[in-house]
């Protein structure tokens, strides 16, 4: 378990572009893999878990060639993918799991899907349930509820389904079975949840309905290859968003990032809480919208985050918690409940974290409330293997008293292999 040591920063200046959005990538490869032709993608993230689904369609007889610049996913139709010889592994990613089973539900061949200790701990039976209805047979731990997750798939049959939980991974899950279902499949989830998976469905070609907080897709229908430029990941820009507010005297220009506006909670966030950030030559790239950030640092002030706001940020907690640590107020965070199901249960971690640097933190069931400090202590942090809580904690280093040590940081090439030395790159000492 490596771990690494970030001194403070003076300023951070300068121009960077993160990699592509995690999101997006996994979901070209899914759809490139079940279309006619050869999908090409460029800015494709190759973070492990990217690398996962890569693996898991190439196990199913995709062929996938990567040249440096441009992956092309050699696609086999709706029903040309091959049952795998070996059980697949996920490693860390939510996001491949929980698709796949609802692809595999629609594949008339057996699989086993799996992943590391983290992802056999998250809850499956939010799409396990669901691909049950509609006629899957998917068996797995605890009573279908944890992975490794067997699936005996086909003869599906479309369902109308109320998610209790606004989740992506969720409505994509039955999106994907429902390609392959008989009729009309919908679902509804409480609040929108990121909609990648509709704008690419749509991209290929599929038939869908996009209604008030949910979706319809038509089963049956052949998808068509396409050529996908990938946007910078919002997600990946938040941590130097914050990093750049809270380090006086920065001025970070981001160039490339994703702003599709179910994910631009975190830009919402950050400027109600005074940050500076601006966004430039607003553009639309393979049907997402896409900017440059200008980012500059500001005196922030907590606020109370709740609401539909929660999902439009669901992974930039982590470091929204560390620009509330150095707000001046408190910071409430509520009904955000589903921080505890993330890669490890968000809302402990940080707040383990925040009380060792010193920031008075209350945690509750469904959020928790942060009290900023003048001045960040430091010392030794934990990752908890979560690749954001890292990038997190690192951000935190840079206003820290002496600089902090980040214990296991390898998580952090599932999203963002280039993260420590970007950060390097901008950080002025
Ligand atoms: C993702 C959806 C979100 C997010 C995850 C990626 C996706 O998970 O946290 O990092 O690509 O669909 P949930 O759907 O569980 O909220």
């Amino acid at each position: 378990m490596n771990s690494i040591t970030i001194k403070p920063a003076l300023s951070l200046k300068g121009e960077i572009t993160v990699p592509g959005d995690k999101s997006i990538s996994h979901r070209s490869i899914m759809m490139g893999a079940i279309a006619n032709g050869v999908t090409t993608v460029k800015g494709f993230l190759r973070g492990e878990d990217n690398m996962a689904t890569m693996h898991a369609f190439r196990a199913m007889g995709v062929e996938i060639s990567d040249d440096g610049e441009t992956i092309a996913i050699h696609g086999q139709g709706l029903r040309g993918l091959k049952e795998p010889a070996d059980v697949i592994d996920c490693g860390n990613s939510g996001t491949t799991i929980r698709l796949m089973t609802g692809l595999l539900a629609g594949q008339s061949f057996f699989s086993v899907l799996t992943g590391d200790q983290y992802l056999r701990k998250r809850p499956m039976k939010r799409v396990v349930d669901p691909l049950t209805r509609m006629g899957a047979r998917i068996l797995g731990r605890n009573q279908g509820s944890l992975a490794p997750l067997a699936i005996d798939g086909g003869g599906l049959n479309a369902i109308g389904y109320e998610s209790p939980v606004s989740s992506a991974q969720v409505k994509s899950a039955i999106m994907f079975a429902g390609l392959y279902a008989a009729g009309e499949t919908s679902v509804r989830e409480p609040s929108l949840s990121r909609d990648h998976s509709e704008r690419m469905f749509r991209l290929f070609g599929a038939s869908l309905e996009i209604f008030n907080s949910g979706v319809t897709v038509t089963g049956g229908v052949e998808l068509q290859a396409q050529e996908i430029i990938v946007p910078g990941d919002i997600s990946s820009s938040a941590f130097f968003i914050v990093a750049a507010l809270i380090t006086p005297g920065s001025e970070l220009l981001i160039r490339n990032v994703g702003v599709n506006p179910t994910r631009t909670g975190v830009i919402d966030i950050l400027r109600s809480m005074g940050g500076s950030i601006e966004l430039l030559d607003e553009r639309e790239v393979s049907g997402e919208p896409v900017a440059d950030l200008l980012v500059r640092s500001s005196r922030l002030k907590g606020i109370s985050i709740a609401g539909s706001l929660v999902p439009r940020a669901i992974d930039e907690f982590p470091a929204i918690c560390v620009a509330a640590a150095c707000a001046e107020g408190t910071t409430t965070v509520r009904e955000a409940r589903e921080l505890r199901v993330k890669e490890t249960d968000r809302i402990a971690a940080m707040a383990a974290n925040l009380r060792r640097l010193g920031v008075p933190v209350e945690e509750c069931d469904d959020g928790m409330d942060i009290t900023g400090v003048e001045r960040l202590g430091g010392g030794e942090m934990e990752s908890f293997g979560d690749h954001r809580i890292a990038m997190s904690l690192s951000v935190a280093a840079l206003v820290s008293n002496g600089g902090i040590t980040v214990q296991d940081i390898d998580c952090v090439a599932t999203s963002f292999p280039t993260f420590f030395p970007l950060l390097e790159k901008v950080a002025v000492r």
